[in-house]
């Protein structure tokens, strides 16, 4: 039996990125968090300049930089930029940054191109196939219906959006609940003209977190998917 791979999407403040990771490190899986690699490219874009509307010029910078993104552990972010004008080539750790306000208010800017997606699709792909792990969970917007559609385990993880709010003002203290209210449906508006995320598609098991707490959604992830490991064993 090769590498099981276990899909998982869903809305900010779901619960999705602590979940997931949790649920992986459990399982002895990988984890891959595609938003981390949108939101690193971002990062790049607001650092070099560039119109982060001109999906040319942000293709460019998935050229010309090198995105590094570790499955395991402190899942460590880090772009690594090429030698330049006499400078030596640079490897700058964005793990923290990313988190930033400033790279969430505008990540949706760089995502919805629809060329950059299929880069990064084609990047994920490649990171899950290399990965000589037993299992990776691989978390996003669009990896049940797009990236990973074929994976044994698809899983939309939903939660009302004033739990999710609620969730992401205790992560972010300093910002008001109304802000990251406010902050939260703007960014998911945005989001969802590029793909559908609230909805399950066929196939997909919906988990609502609403009434759950975080022991009780890693719970309902790892069962689903030691589900399916027995399933294929
Ligand atoms: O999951 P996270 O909130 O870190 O994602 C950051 C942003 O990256 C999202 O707001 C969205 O614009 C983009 N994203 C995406 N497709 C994915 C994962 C993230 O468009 N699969």
């Amino acid at each position: 039996t090769g590498s099981l791979l276990a899909a998982i999407d869903g809305p900010a403040g779901s619960g999705k990125s602590s979940v997931a990771r949790t649920a992986a490190e459990r399982l002895g899986f990988g984890i891959l968090d595609t938003g981390a690699a949108y939101r690193a490219l971002a990062w790049a874009a607001l650092r070099t300049g560039i119109d982060l509307d001109d999906a040319a010029a942000v293709e460019n910078l998935l050229d010309l930089w090198h995105y590094d993104i570790t499955l395991q552990g402190t899942q460590r972010v880090a772009v690594r930029v090429p030698a330049f004008d006499g400078l030596p080539s640079d490897e700058i750790d964005v793990t923290a940054e990313i988190r930033d306000h400033s790279v969430s208010g505008q990540v949706s800017r760089v995502s919805k191109h629809p060329a950059v997606r299929e880069r990064l699709n084609a990047m994920f792909r490649t990171i899950v196939a290399e990965s000589g792990l037993p299992g990776v969970v691989i978390e996003g917007r669009d990896i049940t219906t797009v990236v990973a559609p074929d994976a044994p385990v698809r899983i939309l993880l939903t939660a009302r959006p004033e739990v999710r709010a609620q969730r992401r003002a205790a992560e972010l203290p300093g910002l008001s609940p109304e802000q990251v209210l406010q902050d939260l449906i703007a960014r998911d508006a945005k989001d969802a003209l590029v793909v559908d995320f609230l909805n399950p598609a066929p196939g997909v098991t919906l988990v609502d977190t609403s009434e759950l707490d975080f022991e009780q959604s890693v719970a309902a992830v790892t069962d689903i998917i030691r589900g399916a490991q027995a399933h294929q064993a």
